[in-house]
């Protein structure tokens, strides 16, 4: 049961609609990476677009929802969000795409536990069949000070939630991302803190923005993206979006992700974009829009300020912006 501080108020609803003004010149420019798709333009043969095997292909594409999409970005081209990632699983460098492919997608389970009426183990399957996907354009702005902006396809996490039956006494969700050292080699490093760990606070894991990614471009999700499973949260620096989730747990305490551990000095538990608080090595007022050769100011939450500020009141006390 959602408690009444997840549901979303009125207030929101009517920001929303003065928020959405830009929404038709938006819906416009979904046209345009489907146009580079009909003119041969976002894809090239030795980009492992692996998602033609994926099982749940006769899913996509789904319907888009212009609700989110809020900005006249230009959507980045397909090619270029998938060859530039981090997934550190696979290496430390940006061109992990060709090694990601040794990710096993199926069999894959999700284990939803915790301080919920009803754990499940889900056959990731079973899943995708029981949520209404819908696809979103989101911008992407990773804390190295570079962007993208992509077509998501998805589902908000809240309704998974509420299949949860997530009880009052979750005050936090926790992400766990795939172990498996033997196909991934950045695991073989002991260094690094393994699994992928991340977290939210329930009101943010149930705020209409949290999405679980499940493809990108109108097909499933190339691994390099983060197949099967990832999480999209726009207004936070991109890695508390996760990827290749197989655990999703809500408890009553806030866990400490990945980069938390490693460098909590540099990554705190927030991550909320704020071109006002540089990060301890670079300034975070510019980004890098990938496949351009262009910059662009960094806006506070990524722009998404007007839905997610409210999220943050009386906290001010707290590293809320690394
Ligand atoms: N999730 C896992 N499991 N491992 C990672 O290394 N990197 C994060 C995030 N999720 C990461 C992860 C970072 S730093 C970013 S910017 C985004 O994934 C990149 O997503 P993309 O490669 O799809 O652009």
């Amino acid at each position: 049961m959602l408690s009444q501080s997840m549901v979303t108020d009125e207030k929101f609803f009517l920001n929303r609609r003065k928020f959405l003004g830009l929404g038709a010149g938006a819906l416009a420019l979904g046209a345009s990476y489907e146009a580079q798709a009909l003119f041969g333009l976002g894809g090239s043969n030795d980009i492992p677009l692996n998602w033609k095997e994926d099982p749940s292909m006769s899913l996509y594409p789904v319907a888009k929802n212009p609700l989110f999409n809020v900005f006249l970005d230009e959507v980045t081209a397909e090619e270029e969000a998938a060859r530039y990632n981090n997934f550190y699983e696979f290496g430390s460098h940006k061109e992990i795409f060709q090694a990601a492919q040794e990710l096993k997608i199926r069999p894959w389970t999700v284990e939803v536990s915790g301080e919920v009426g009803n754990p499940k183990i889900w056959d990731i399957d079973e899943l995708l069949s029981g949520m209404d996907l819908e696809e979103r354009i989101y911008r992407h702005r990773c804390v190295e000070a570079w962007s993208m902006v992509v077509p998501w396809t998805g589902f908000g996490l809240r309704q998974l939630m509420e299949k949860s039956d997530v009880l009052s006494s979750a005050k936090y969700v926790k992400f766990t991302s795939f172990m498996d050292p033997k196909t991934a080699p950045g695991q073989r490093q002991s260094w690094y803190p393994w699994p992928y760990v991340e977290g939210l606070t329930i009101e943010e894991a149930a705020h209409e923005l949290t999405f679980m990614v499940t493809g990108v471009y109108g097909h499933p999700l190339p691994k390099q993206h983060g197949a099967p499973l990832r999480l999209a949260t726009p207004w936070k620096y991109g890695f508390k979006s996760s990827k290749s989730i197989d655990k999703i747990e809500f408890t009553s305490e806030r866990p400490v992700s990945f980069w938390e551990q490693i460098q909590p000095k540099e990554y705190g538990f927030w991550a909320n974009v704020n071109p006002g608080v540089p990060h301890p090595r670079w300034p975070q007022n510019m980004e890098r829009v990938l496949g351009k050769d262009t910059y662009r100011p960094t806006e506070m939450f990524n722009g998404y300020g007007e839905m997610v500020a409210g999220l943050y009141t009386n906290l001010e006390d707290q590293m809320l912006y690394r």
